[in-house]
């Protein structure tokens, strides 16, 4: 749950490192380090808290170099401190390592290496890895290298550099992601493209187990037994302006905005003759499935939810969902017939991929929907659906789940033309609803400074209900956590009709609502719902249809969405809820981007 950034080319290493960092702050930004080698000496700064610190710190000091290797760190092992901080040295300090992922033998590693001389100096599991290589080390780093990993169990993706051997960097992955950006006379290594697309669009993804020794002007792909292995090198499309913030005050106002742009872009290269066709998922696959499972977590298991009621709805195909984290341990039964869905904006979550392989293990195909091109999940599933969301920087997601929700409207077509359960006219109008829905977005974020005034009396409450039924139930959910995970303020989603059932004990004057009550087969309900609210002194903010006039009585703020069947109002209704969330944050003046506690991709069990 880290980022790492390396560099080996010209002299400018440590403001590529630097750089690189800034781009993958969204990974964790509890403490951050660099390792530069020169003049035949290996320099170590760390610091603690942001990378800003980082900066601070080595302002003034001469770390021009031609190679380096940073890190900015989430912890798992150890406090943040400065002695947790990467990169970890070895006893005489002559090798350096960055490490994202888990070490899970790192105890006994660390008793093994103690008795034998070396010294430790941090709390972490990622220090056993740098006296392990040091352990090995004769000669030959790379041979070090390999020889450690053996040892290791769990999970790494690591950036090694010594004094011995000024010209190399030595990276290796198993379980967390790592890639090589490959330029003219430099290489730059990094968590995700994010970090290396300023400098090359040459991307080569590591496969677990494999190592690679990258040089300045070459780049050894290696398995784990050292045997040499093709070069893969992909084009990597994305535009480097995507992974800036283009002048808006935080990337997660930004991304909101983006969402219209971002249903084109989902949209594209799966629609042919008016028929949706995702090429990436076979037929076979879709064809003889009678059941649905999706897996996984937090905002993706939201889009999940919502994922649930449009293919019941439409196809009448039995869907039923887990918490990817809960899904291993439950001992689930794994069926031929069931369709398995793992949806993951980074494709790297650890539970995820870890439920993934799992259902994998029992025989049984799994499609993923994920956003990071050449993400793990998308790399181990036997089908993707590419979001096509680009680069999500922003820690709370939002134009991610859009397009997994655009996702799940389109292999419910695909599954419901190949199983023959959706006419052709069907087909052909819900597609021209899907079209239409950017521009309808746009509309809505036309009203920002209106969404934003009414944010104001929600920003210094101490709790918020959210509610909705059907298939808002979970787009009031997502709101929930939106605006926990990015103002503070305690929040609950609920099904409208389940208040009564308890936790309409905590209304009070206090206590707003937001209730998402759009036109459609729960209307009526939600609205005697909202009356319940009301009736306990609660203060309401309506999500509702357009031309409802009568609701204006029944909140103290209405937001309208235009006109849209039930079954796609989630994809405006969702926009609100982000918004809120967003001004609540903005107005209490915090860290939008990078709440506390959380990080961007979450690749610890
Ligand atoms: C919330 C949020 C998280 C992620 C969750 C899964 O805004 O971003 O709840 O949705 O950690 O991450 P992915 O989709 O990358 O698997």
């Amino acid at each position: 749950m880290c980022g790492i950034v390396g560099y080996i080319g010209d002299n400018k290493a440590k403001d590529v490192v630097i750089e690189g960092l800034e781009k993958l702050e969204y990974r964790g930004y509890d403490s951050a380090g660099i390792a530069v080698l020169k003049d035949g000496n290996l320099f170590v700064e760390r610091e603690v808290g942001k990378l800003s610190e980082l900066k601070n710190l080595i302002r003034n000091k001469d770390l021009m170099s031609n190679i380096a290797i940073g890190h900015t760190r989430w912890a798992t092992h150890g406090e943040p401190s400065v002695a947790n901080a990467h990169p970890h040295t070895s006893t005489g300090y002559d090798i350096a390592v960055v490490h994202n992922g888990i070490i899970e033998n790192f105890m006994e590693l660390r008793e093994m290496l103690s008795k034998k001389g070396h010294v430790f100096r941090s709390a972490t599991d990622t220090e056993t890895i740098v006296h392990l290589i040091a352990d090995y080390y004769i000669d030959n780093l790379e041979i070090a290298v390999i020889k450690a990993l053996e040892e290791l169990e769990g999970a790494y993706a690591i950036a090694v550099v010594s004094k011995h051997e000024p010209d190399r960097i030595i990276v290796a992955r198993k379980g967390s992601p790592l890639i090589i950006g490959v330029g003219e006379h430099e290489n730059i290594i990094a968590s995700d493209v994010t970090a290396t697309l300023k400098y090359t669009d040459k991307v080569v993804y590591l496969n677990d187990g494999e190592v690679a020794v990258v040089k300045a002007d070459s780049v050894k792909l290696m398995n784990s037994n050292g045997v040499e292995l093709p070069l893969d090198i992909k084009i990597v499309d994305w535009d480097i302006s995507a992974a800036e913030k283009l002048g808006y005050k935080h990337f997660m106002l930004k991304e909101i905005f983006e969402q219209p742009e971002v249903i084109i872009n989902t949209l594209r290269g799966k629609i042919y003759s008016e028929q949706v066709e995702i090429k990436e998922i076979s037929a076979e696959i879709l064809h003889g499935i009678k059941r649905v499972s999706v897996i996984a977590c937090g905002t993706s298991f939201h889009a999940g939810l919502v994922g649930k009621y449009i293919i019941e709805e439409e196809l009448r195909i039995p869907v039923s969902l887990d918490v990817a984290s809960e899904f291993r341990y439950r001992n689930p039964i794994i069926e031929e017939d069931t369709l398995y869905l793992v949806v993951s904006q980074s494709g790297e979550t650890a539970d995820t991929l870890a439920a993934l392989r799992e259902v994998k293990a029992h025989g049984a195909k799994v499609i993923g929907i994920v956003n990071v091109v050449g993400s793990t999940i998308a790399r181990e599933a036997n089908g993707v659906i590419y979001t096509n969301a680009g680069p999500e920087i922003g820690v709370a997601s939002t134009k991610a789940f859009i397009a997994q929700l655009v996702s799940f409207y389109l292999l419910m077509l695909q599954i419901g033309r190949i199983q023959e359960k959706i006419s052709k006219g069907k087909e052909r109008e819900y597609i021209k609803i899907l079209e239409k829905i950017p521009n309808q977005i746009e509309n809505i974020l036309k009203n920002h400074l209106y969404i934003q005034s009414v944010s104001k009396s929600l920003t210094f409450v101490k709790s918020i209900m959210y509610v909705g039924r059907n298939i808002n139930y979970p787009i009031a959910l997502e709101g929930a956590l939106k605006l926990k995970e990015i103002s503070y303020i305690h929040a609950e989603g609920y099904q409208a009709g389940e208040l009564k059932h308890g936790p309409i004990a905590l209304i009070d004057e206090f206590t707003p609502s937001v209730a998402v009550c759009v036109k459609g087969s729960t209307y009526a309900k939600t609205l005697s719902n909202i009356q319940e609210i009301k009736a306990r002194k609660g203060k309401v903010i309506i999500i509702a249809t357009e031309g409802d006039d009568k609701i204006k009585n029944e909140g103290m703020d209405v937001l309208y969405i235009p006109e849209i069947s039930e079954l796609f109002s989630p994809l405006l209704t969702v926009i609100y809820m982000q918004l809120i969330a967003y001004y609540v944050a903005e107005i209490k003046g915090l860290d939008v981007d990078k709440p506390r506690n959380l990080a961007k991709s979450v690749t610890v069990e």
